[in-house]
């Protein structure tokens, strides 16, 4: 009977969470439907190539209806949704049959869709694990990791030998982000492969609609991921280690710290937040920069603007295409009466590239004046925890890499990722200098 159980268990939550939604969006997409072309734009359609589709969006009204939730582009209502009380994140479970059917098939590893998830769950939960991370992870422990995020961009450039092709997301984009936050983590070097490839493999997980191999790879990259961070906690609990989730393990608010599981969830997506984003960051700037000569100059000439540049980097080719929250209450929004349970989609990168607030909004300037009002680490409680310590990787990653290699230039054979809200470079082709240096 178990065996049976644990066979059918996965088909029906690919089923439920992937394959009728699979089908409803193609046939959506089919029809025209707005939503269903977003959602299925993969990893083929950069972000940038989307901002038709954006614009589309925001002119049918700052709230429209797709054909499975509420569509936002419009950057004022975005940050609205995102910041009202009478909105949650995470989807309402299903009633009667249907959530009875996900109760029974769902998953027994973590998952950063499902709670205790810092993702998806609300106050007081929420404020709790918050507090708790945010007391260890504050704004200066970030500072303090400039000098050595530097030495770690300069290690990794030392590594590659400028006179070959080189693939900078493997070398370097996605090699940066995660050494840090390994370090940060206390995990040792000789697991951050094994971390990395499972964190990569897991990363379609925030998507919806994939295909049943998709799903599998997705759920046996969780469920290792689940099974490292507990061995993980425990050594440290036995050694703790200079480091913030040591820190964490020891936190106490009222004498009350984490359980178990809710310290695998927060350091679990803290450590696949931490790099799975920040390699996009560092891709997308790179290609950015090196599209755009004439910024790159003005960094050159005035490199206080750097923080400025990460900024309108991240407004303009955002690494979280989207979220969403759903109403908890029968309410409005711009006008548009929104239903309880019904999810309202909030399109960071629509918001990113609303004109009502940014100017040419497909310019990348890297003196745009409010570069920073951008949305891409969310807005109100959810707002991304890792938000500085992302924007102070960014600079070194990508100032560092310019600095030493002022006349890198990017070679054929550049693709996307194909997740559908996490967006940036798979590969990234280069040669660090354009001719050989012998
Ligand atoms: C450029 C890099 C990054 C981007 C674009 C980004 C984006 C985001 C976004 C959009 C959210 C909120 C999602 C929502 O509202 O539903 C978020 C939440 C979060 N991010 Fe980031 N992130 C980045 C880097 C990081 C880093 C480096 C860390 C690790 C320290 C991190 C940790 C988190 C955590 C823990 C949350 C959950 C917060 C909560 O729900 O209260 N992020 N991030």
């Amino acid at each position: 009977m178990t065996r049976v159980a644990d066979v059918a268990k996965p088909v029906v939550r690919w089923g439920l969470n992937h394959g009728m939604p699979r089908t409803a969006l193609r046939l959506a997409a089919r029809r025209g439907d707005l939503q269903a072309r977003l959602f299925t734009a993969g990893g083929t359609t950069p972000t940038l190539g989307m901002t038709d589709l954006f614009d589309e969006i925001r002119a049918r009204g700052a709230v429209s209806k797709g054909a499975f939730t509420y569509l936002t582009a419009s950057h004022a209502v975005v940050r609205e949704v995102l910041g009202r009380n009478d909105f949650r994140s995470g989807i309402t479970p299903a009633a009667g049959f249907w959530g009875r059917l996900a109760r029974w098939s769902s998953v027994a590893f973590l998952h950063p869709m499902a709670p205790p998830s810092l993702l998806v769950t609300e106050p007081p939960d929420h404020t709790r694990y918050r507090r708790l991370v945010t007391r260890v992870f504050t704004v200066r422990a970030v500072e303090n990791l400039r000098g050595r995020t530097e030495e770690i961009a300069n290690e990794l450039l030392d590594t590659i030998d400028p006179t070959d092709p080189v693939d900078l997301v493997e070398t370097y984009c996605g090699q940066l982000p995660v050494t840090v936050i390994a370090e940060i983590l206390g995990v040792p070097p000789e697991q951050r492969g094994t971390v990395s490839t499972l964190g990569s493999a897991a990363s379609p997980s925030l998507d919806m609609g994939l295909s049943w191999g998709q799903f599998r790879r997705v759920e046996s990259a969780l469920a290792a991921f689940d099974a490292w961070l507990a061995e993980h906690l425990e050594k440290l609990k036995a050694n703790p280690g200079d480091n913030l989730l040591s820190r964490l393990v020891a936190a106490r608010e009222d004498g009350v710290g984490l359980t178990d599981l809710e310290l695998r969830a927060t350091a679990g997506l803290v450590l696949a937040a931490g790099f799975e984003t920040t390699v996009n960051l560092l891709g997308n700037g790179t290609a950015l920069l090196h599209d755009n000569p004439a910024e790159l100059a003005v960094l050159r000439e005035d490199p206080a603007l750097w923080p400025n540049a990460v900024d309108e980097i991240l407004r303009i080719d955002p690494p979280v295409m989207l979220t969403g929250r759903t109403a908890t209450h029968n309410t409005e929004v711009a006008g548009v009466p929104v239903p309880a349970g019904a999810l309202v989609t909030t399109i960071l990168a629509g918001a990113n590239h609303d004109p009502a607030v940014f100017p040419e909004p497909r310019r990348f300037d890297v003196r745009r004046p409010n570069a920073r009002e951008h949305i891409s680490f969310s807005a109100g409680r959810h707002y991304c925890l890792g938000a500085a310590l992302a924007r102070m990787e960014g600079e070194v990653g990508l100032r560092t890499l310019f600095d030493r290699y002022p006349n890198l230039r990017l070679i054929p054979g550049a693709t996307h990722r194909n997740t559908r809200i996490l967006r940036g470079f798979e590969r990234l082709p280069a040669r660090l200098t354009p001719w050989p240096m012998h």
